[in-house]
């Protein structure tokens, strides 16, 4: 709080409200009262200038590039972290200890299985069902079968579900991938890292052992951290709104993966490696610019631009050096990363993204790495939210235990007919 205040004038009446002010960042001033006070509600489609919570999670500074997770440069982590470590520094809110770290990978390594009977669930599939499809319903099922961590108002029990979210995802992905090419399902084995368990269960097969190999374990892991949470973006608030209903936490990041699946948010990975193998060479990227730049054609750069990030998005540069590296070290030549430079060169310099202020973000690369990794495209988003979900449960948590919490409900500015009276159907 500060002794700052904003005030309105309204029909001559002055009504002052309180100035927050947070350790970084916008300030905001506290309209809680306002409609008790003014009778008026707030106008912001989108939330363009709202703050639905307090945080001490993330911090992006969209004019600077700055991401912080927990005050951690995005850059400094993604160079030096594990994704457990990360997970546990969102979690609660400092690097570990090597005993504490040493802990909780092990706490997560005792929940990567899951309930025999959940395999049945994905029987129930077609085959070609989109991955995304299969983590909506498979993890929302998981309230179906753990029970015993469900009472959100039980902290023990909130910290279960917690390390079971985080311990499963990956093998409800991998179990994904593997339904969809028609290969059997590989167990967990935890005498892995996190992410090498992940690519063991998404490409290993029972028929022989599967190696680990280091380049793609390091540019996976990366990955993982580069998605692992960002503030209050759409499916984040997804989960804190059906958080807020008191809803258990698999039901809420189940409603985070819907939400999520959208080609404005995590969809846009899949949506933009599509969109360059469809430029498919340097010499059609005038044409897609002009398609982007053209208010009459629905087309977007899909991986450009971002509601917060008016200058670069510091995970897309470290996603670019990553595409480079894992393509030069697996010995790959993807004509689609010459055309992803070449189209980020060019739109950098044209006036349109200029002065609109846009640039690559996290998914403009992305699937390139992924693609020479050996995942198919619809597997992308699956892979975000498998790492998200660290970031949804950390803020899932982080909302429950704020005293200020309580449910969301939004009101809305009345466009529709007045009251009226009914007219049989015979006399209209
Ligand atoms: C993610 O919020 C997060 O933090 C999300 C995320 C996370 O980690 O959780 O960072 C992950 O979702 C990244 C974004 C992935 N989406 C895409 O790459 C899809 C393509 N990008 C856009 O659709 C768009 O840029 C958004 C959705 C990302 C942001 O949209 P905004 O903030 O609502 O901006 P806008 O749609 O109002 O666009 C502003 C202007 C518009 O032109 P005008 O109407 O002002 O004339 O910029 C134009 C837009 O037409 N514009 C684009 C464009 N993105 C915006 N024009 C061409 N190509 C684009 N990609």
């Amino acid at each position: 709080m500060t002794d700052k205040t904003v005030t309105l004038a309204i029909d001559g009446t002055n009504h002052p409200y309180p100035v927050l002010e947070g350790s970084v960042g916008p300030e905001v001033f506290d309209v809680r009262k306002l409609y008790n006070e003014t009778g008026m509600f707030t106008y912001d489609p989108g939330y363009t200038s709202t703050a639905s919570c307090q945080s001490a999670i993330t911090y992006i500074d969209g004019e600077k590039g700055i991401l912080l997770h927990r005050g951690y440069p995005i850059d400094q982590l993604a160079e030096n972290s594990t994704f457990m470590e990360v997970a546990y520094l969102l979690l609660h809110g400092e690097l570990p200890k090597k005993v504490e770290l040493d802990d909780f990978t092990w706490t997560i390594s005792r929940h990567t299985m899951l309930h025999e009977q959940l395999m049945t669930f994905y029987r129930g599939f077609r085959r070609d069902a989109h991955p995304m499809a299969i983590m909506c319903g498979v993890v929302g099922a998981l309230s179906a079968f753990y029970h015993d961590s469900t009472d959100i108002t039980d902290p023990e029990q909130r910290m279960i579900a917690s390390h079971r979210l985080i311990a499963k995802m990956p093998t409800i992905a991998a179990m994904a991938h593997k339904y969809s090419v028609g290969q059997p399902f590989l167990y967990p084995d935890n005498s892995l890292t996190y992410t090498g368990n992940f690519l063991r269960m998404t490409f290993g097969v029972p028929a022989e052992p599967y190696h680990v190999n280091p380049v793609i374990e390091r540019a996976m892991r990366r990955i993982f951290i580069l998605h692992a949470d960002h503030e209050q973006n759409a499916s984040t608030s997804t989960v804190r709104l059906a958080g807020s209903s008191g809803a258990n936490p698999f039901a809420c990041i189940a409603a985070g993966i819907a939400c999520l699946w959208g080609p404005a948010h995590g969809g846009a990975n899949e949506a933009a490696l599509n969109m360059l193998r469809e430029i498919g060479h340097t010499s059609n990227i005038p044409k897609y610019i002009a398609r982007a730049k053209d208010k009459d054609d629905p087309f977007r750069l899909m991986g450009f631009g971002h509601r917060v990030y008016k200058n670069f998005d510091p995970r897309a540069k470290v996603m670019k050096a990553t595409a480079d590296e894992v393509l030069k070290e697996l010995n790959i030549s993807d004509p689609v990363l010459d055309v992803a430079k070449e189209l980020e060169r060019i739109a950098l310099s044209d006036d349109y993204f200029i002065e609109k202020k846009l640039y690559p973000n996290v998914d403009f690369y992305s699937g390139v790495i992924l693609n020479a990794i050996g995942f198919p495209t619809e597997m992308f988003t699956a892979l975000f939210a498998l790492a998200r979900t660290v970031g949804w449960v950390a803020q899932w948590n982080e909302m429950i235990s704020d005293p200020e919490q309580k449910i969301g409900r939004p009101r809305q500015l009345y466009v529709g007919a007045t009251q009226r009276n009914y007219v049989p159907v015979g006399k209209r």
